[in-house]
């Protein structure tokens, strides 16, 4: 891995540990598919298991870090500068499915700003990180967003609300002007991912409602050191507070945060 700095490794390695356990689990989950249960337990198992070989991993290597895991909620350390962010299994629904697409994502923050983030994939193998001012890496490939200035050439990411949660009906007018004015718009099912993916280039834009921090920390510092921007759907930075995150290179962010500000407010028309 280029240039990776004693916190990378830190976290790359605790990454590394918890997908061993991950990937057999996911082996396990595909032969459960065709239980009428179902393989939902295993899964909450999978998961948990995850978290807790994380946080053994990273208090090992920084025992006075403190903690914000998904499952477990906030831990406070002894040292009130640096805090853990993590997402043990980020896109459960695909990995519940059999579908091979999910990551861990660790965030670490100092002084409440993220200064390094990592997504790791399992099963391509392939590690997104970055660290505040050094850059963004898959592997040890430089990453860099994409070039492209029109939208009409765009490759959008998204995640669509479920299971009742978050406003429908205003994504979904989102979606629409979205999915009419770009090449297309992709819902893969791992936020995460998704973030990584527009630091690769990959994706051209990203946007969703309803995150949370452990689903974007490292993402968003992956998009911005790979010379992206990224804001609330407002373009404001409440992203980690109000959920809302919007992430493309400079061009399109400008084209598309005007284009879902349009759409939410003819959602929403003034009463
Ligand atoms: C979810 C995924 C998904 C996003 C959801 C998240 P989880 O995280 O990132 O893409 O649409 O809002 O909750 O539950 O798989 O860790
Ligand atoms: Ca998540
Ligand atoms: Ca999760």
């Amino acid at each position: 891995m280029a240039r990776s700095s004693p916190v990378i490794n830190v976290m790359a390695s605790a990454a590394r540990k918890a997908a061993r356990g991950l990937v057999r689990d996911f082996g396990e989950v595909e032969q459960l598919q065709v239980s009428v249960k179902g393989p939902s337990d295993f899964v909450s198992t999978a998961d948990l298991h995850a978290e807790r070989t994380l946080k053994a991993e990273l208090m090992r290597a920084r025992p006075g870090y403190g903690l914000l895991m998904e499952e477990g909620g906030a831990t406070e350390g002894s040292d009130p500068r640096h805090r853990w962010i993590v997402d043990p299994l980020d896109g459960t629904t695909n990995f519940l499915h059999g579908v091979p697409h999910f990551a861990i994502s660790i965030a670490l923050e100092r002084d409440a700003e993220i200064v390094a983030g990592l997504v790791y994939e399992p099963t391509r193998d392939e590690m997104f990180w970055a660290e505040k001012g050094i850059g963004a890496y898959l592997n040890d490939r430089r990453l860099r967003v994409s070039a492209r200035r029109r939208l009409a050439d765009a490759l959008i990411g998204t995640g669509i609300p479920f299971g009742g949660r978050g406003d429908q009906p205003t994504y979904l007018v989102t979606l629409a002007r979205v999915a009419a004015a770009t090449s297309g718009v992709r819902r893969l099912g791992a936020a995460a991912l998704d973030l990584a993916y527009v630091a690769a280039g990959r994706y051209d834009g990203f946007w969703e409602f309803g995150l949370f921090p452990w689903d974007i920390a490292a993402g968003l510092l992956l998009v911005r050191e790979a010379g992206g921007f990224v804001s609330d759907l407002a373009g404001g930075q409440n992203m980690m507070t109000g959920g809302g995150v919007l992430a493309a290179n400079s061009h399109l962010h400008l084209l598309l945060a005007s284009l879902i500000k349009e759409a939410m407010r003819s959602a929403r028309p003034a009463t």
